[in-house]
């Protein structure tokens, strides 16, 4: 098999699809991953009740998987498939899911905005592209502080929904350990629809390339009419020459979310009968936060230990020895697809920061996986109030990764962002030119800024025409 084409073969995995082959230990009997235990772990909510956490735990101890080993296995194959410039990687979704907007439309919006932009970037790159939803699991959050303060008021700050409730009542931000419940039950839904769709014929290709269309005859976004309509002609030109229907019409998309709630993740841990090893099965691909990636802290502990493919967010602050330091915990044997850098440097900045990372990295020769977050290093607050990012800076951080990997002599291995499939006024910039002004329009996410539908699309297009200049 060409390493950089096609898809994985299931077929290699005979038992990764029967859930029965991935088993949870004996509740009350020590797993190999409950080390964490004994680390200091950060961010996790303050409970009233041990016992209510126990009963959830074990609850969630005899829930099947939510994904299964064989897939997780195919992703990190994929994913060093990505860090070798063989692939590429395009994560996003929302800063933070709500089981409120956990609906069939919001949802079908999301996957929809990440297939259009995947079309599209495939074309660019002429590569694979590895389609990894920051979905179906994404509910906890880290925070800066344990505690909001609002006229005066104090009470627990919103951790997401998998803690708290947004609502800013004493009651409401009690954290609830029968969320996480209730997040496994909102996962497995949302993956459900998202099994559905991908391989249901809604992600064909030329239905998605359709939808891209309706958006380049936008007056807006004119200047990428022409990209799409050689996307246009090579779709015509597959179709014409009877390429395989099944490739065109089916997508493997994962799941990701922040490994935040170690009680969460760790009853979602399952062995796998295949290899003896663990697996975390709330979700393919799990990362790690600037906040809680403290060598010695619980989050690397638990991860450590698992097969998944892990990412590790670095921001502006990290410095090389951070960087093998994270390498020597998650990927001392140098596998290739296990551990992905996901940089956040922010757009001024990421020339100087990101540089000496890469060479350390090089020299090291471990392979790693390297993925651009421009967003988070890039939130500003408008003239109106609201915490917001501009399109244009996002776009300009994501041109410093580019450059700075050209400049270093390693593989710009895939965008990471926050983005929403619907109409949104959250981003300022772009074509549409949303202004301070127009941000009270449509503000709706809880925690972070998301590009909306046409933002993400508009980022899409720019970021083929970068990758087609390295053709
Ligand atoms: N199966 C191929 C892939 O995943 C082609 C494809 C089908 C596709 N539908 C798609 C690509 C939607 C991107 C978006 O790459
Ligand atoms: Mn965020």
């Amino acid at each position: 098999m060409n390493p950089g084409r096609g898809t994985p073969r299931f077929a290699q995995y005979p038992a990764c699809r029967d859930p029965e082959n991935l088993v949870a230990p004996e509740a009350g009997t020590d797993a190999p991953w409950d080390s964490w235990r004994s680390r200091e772990a950060l961010q996790q909510p303050t409970y009233p009740d041990a016992q209510a956490v126990e009963d959830v735990t074990t609850a969630l101890r005899r829930q099947p998987p939510l994904v299964f080993a064989g897939e997780v296995d195919d992703l990190r194959t994929w994913l060093g498939v990505a860090g070798r410039g063989e692939a590429f990687v395009l994560t996003g979704g929302d800063c933070a899911e709500t089981f409120a907007e956990s609906t069939a439309d919001h949802l079908r919006l999301k996957i929809q905005a990440l297939l259009q932009m995947a079309v599209v970037l495939t074309y660019g790159a002429s590569l694979p592209v590895v389609k990894i939803g920051r979905i179906a699991g994404q509910y906890a959050k880290p925070r800066s502080s344990d505690m909001e303060t609002r006229d005066g008021v104090t009470l627990p700050s919103y951790r997401g929904d998998a803690v708290n409730s947004y609502e800013f009542t004493p009651e409401a931000r009690i954290p609830d350990p029968d969320r996480l419940l209730q997040t496994y039950h909102h996962a497995a839904s949302t993956l459900n629809l998202i099994r559905a769709f991908t391989k249901g014929g809604y992600a064909d290709l030329r239905m998605v390339h359709h939808w891209n269309r309706g958006f380049t005859q936008n007056p807006a976004y004119a200047r990428y009419e022409s990209l799409a309509e050689e996307i246009h002609r090579a779709v015509q030109f597959m179709q014409a020459a009877g390429v395989d229907f099944d490739s065109l019409r089916d997508v493997d998309l994962y799941s990701s979310h922040e490994a935040l709630l170690l009680e969460y993740e760790s009853a979602m841990t399952r062995i796998d009968s295949r290899n003896g090893l663990p697996y975390d099965t709330s979700g393919h691909f799990l990362w790690v936060g600037e906040r809680t990636r403290d060598l010695e802290g619980a989050h690397i502990e638990l991860l450590a230990r698992v097969r998944n493919p892990i990412g590790v967010k670095v921001g502006p602050t990290t410095t090389p020895d951070d960087l093998l330091g994270l390498m020597d915990r998650l990927n001392p044997e140098g596998e290739e697809g296990r551990l992905t850098f996901i940089t956040r440097m922010g757009a001024g900045t990421i020339l100087e920061n990101l540089p000496p990372l890469l060479s350390a990295a090089k020299a090291d020769g471990r392979p790693a996986t390297w993925i651009t977050d421009p967003m988070h290093g890039n939130t500003i607050t408008s003239s109106t109030g609201y915490k917001t990012r501009r399109f244009e800076t996002i776009m300009e951080e994501v041109k410093g990764f580019f450059d700075a990997h050209d400049e270093a002599g390693t593989v710009p291995g895939g965008i990471h962002v926050e983005l929403t499939g619907d109409d949104v006024t959250e981003v300022i910039g772009g074509s549409a030119k949303l202004d301070d002004e127009s941000l009270q329009k449509r503000y709706e996410t809880l925690v972070d800024p998301r590009l909306n539908h046409q933002q993400s699309l508009e980022m899409a297009f720019q970021v083929a025409e970068y990758l087609r200049r390295d053709l």
